[in-house]
């Protein structure tokens, strides 16, 4: 699907995703010939900025898509299962951030600084990764090439904002509750998330983790074509805005060091080594939102196990865990991917 110009539509155009996938196209040049805004009909009417010109916010509806070559799907799993059919039937390639397509066998599930040419495979949907996972491959998958992974222990520390715009705005509205000494009311999260943590990201399995946790082991699986990749992780809600960090331990068949994976991660791309502990310099949150690039931090040995690596990996969610990804899959779409942020 190479053409000059592209009519693309994003579906949920009007939230955290959706608003960062208007910006990503704008400015990575995408070649966008027209852009359809889709959302509820809440939003039908309002109007979008795109290359400094309002964009009027469509009612989603199933004859929205014709003439659309690309879909960017950005409103949750199930309005993706819904309408991507009929986007697909209209002749356009959708790029689903949802969870609703990942695991389907004949859907490719992209990062494309590790499988792009998985795109190829696609029969009208490509999935966007969980936006954890995505952070967390940008650093291991390099590592992984070099000196093979066989599994990970990691913990999550997620902002808000993967939750939607809502969260964003319980999270504002609980501080200033607190501060000024008021009863704080709850929307989003089953607690108070401001000036707290939640061990508890999507719904629980009847085994215990939950589903958030249970994507890095067989989205990571997909991803990197290793069906025998373990992950034990335990996912925590921070009162953070923007941007997921991820604590892991990894352990790998072939011996490591912190400076031979070093030599590997700073050659990684859609990465950024920072760390200089003994200068306080590791990546944060703070330092990643609305950054393209993913950072690693804190690299140490394991002292728990062998040829296992620690490292502290951040990334800001709505980008590469979203927004960003999904418009570099659509560079590969186009022939436009150079593996570069
Ligand atoms: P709207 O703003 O009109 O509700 P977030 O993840 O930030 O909460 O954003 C969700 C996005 O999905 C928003 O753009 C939202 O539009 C859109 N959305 C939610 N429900 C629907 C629906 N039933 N039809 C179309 N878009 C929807």
């Amino acid at each position: 699907m190479k053409h000059r110009q592209y009519h693309v539509a994003i579906v949920g155009a009007t939230g955290a995703v959706g608003i960062e996938m208007i910006a990503t196209l704008e400015k990575r040049r995408f070649p966008v010939g027209k852009l359809t805004l889709l959302a509820s009909a809440r939003s039908a009417g309002k109007a979008l900025k795109f290359r400094g010109r309002p964009v009027v916010v469509r009612e989603l509806t199933k004859d929205a898509f014709i003439g659309v070559d690309i879909a960017l799907f950005s409103a949750g799993g199930s309005i993706s299962k819904e309408y991507a059919p009929a986007a697909v039937d209209a002749g356009a390639v959708v790029v689903d951030n949802s969870s609703a397509f990942r695991m389907d066998p004949s859907v490719p599930l992209v990062v494309p600084e590790i499988n792009a040419a998985d795109v190829r495979h696609h029969g009208g949907i490509i999935a966007n990764p969980n936006c954890t996972t995505a952070i967390t491959l940008m650093a291991l998958h390099p590592l992984h090439r070099a000196f093979g992974v066989t599994r990970i222990f990691a913990s999550s520390y997620q902002a808000v904002s993967g939750t939607g715009a809502k969260a964003i705005e319980e999270l504002e509205r609980q501080v200033s509750q607190t501060v000024r000494g008021k009863p704080i009311t709850k929307e989003v999260y089953p607690h108070q998330i401001a000036f707290n943590v939640l061990p508890h990201v999507d719904s629980f399995l009847p085994d215990g983790y939950t589903n958030e946790e249970m994507k890095m082991q067989n989205e990571g699986r997909k991803i990197m074509g290793l069906p025998a990749f373990r992950a034990s992780v335990t996912c925590v809600r921070v009162p953070v805005f923007r941007a997921h960090s991820i604590a892991v331990s990894a352990e790998f068949k072939k011996p490591v060091s912190v400076s031979a994976a070093l030599k590997v991660l700073k050659r990684a791309p859609g990465l950024d080594v920072v760390d200089a502990p003994s200068s306080a310099r590791y990546p944060m949150p703070l330092n990643v939102a609305g950054k393209y690039n993913c950072e690693v931090g804190r690299l140490r040995m394991d002292c728990a196990m062998k040829n296992g690596l620690c490292f502290w990996v951040a990334g800001d969610q709505l980008l590469k865990g979203a927004a960003l990804n999904a418009v570099q899959i659509a560079e590969v779409l186009a022939g436009r991917w150079k593996n570069r942020t």
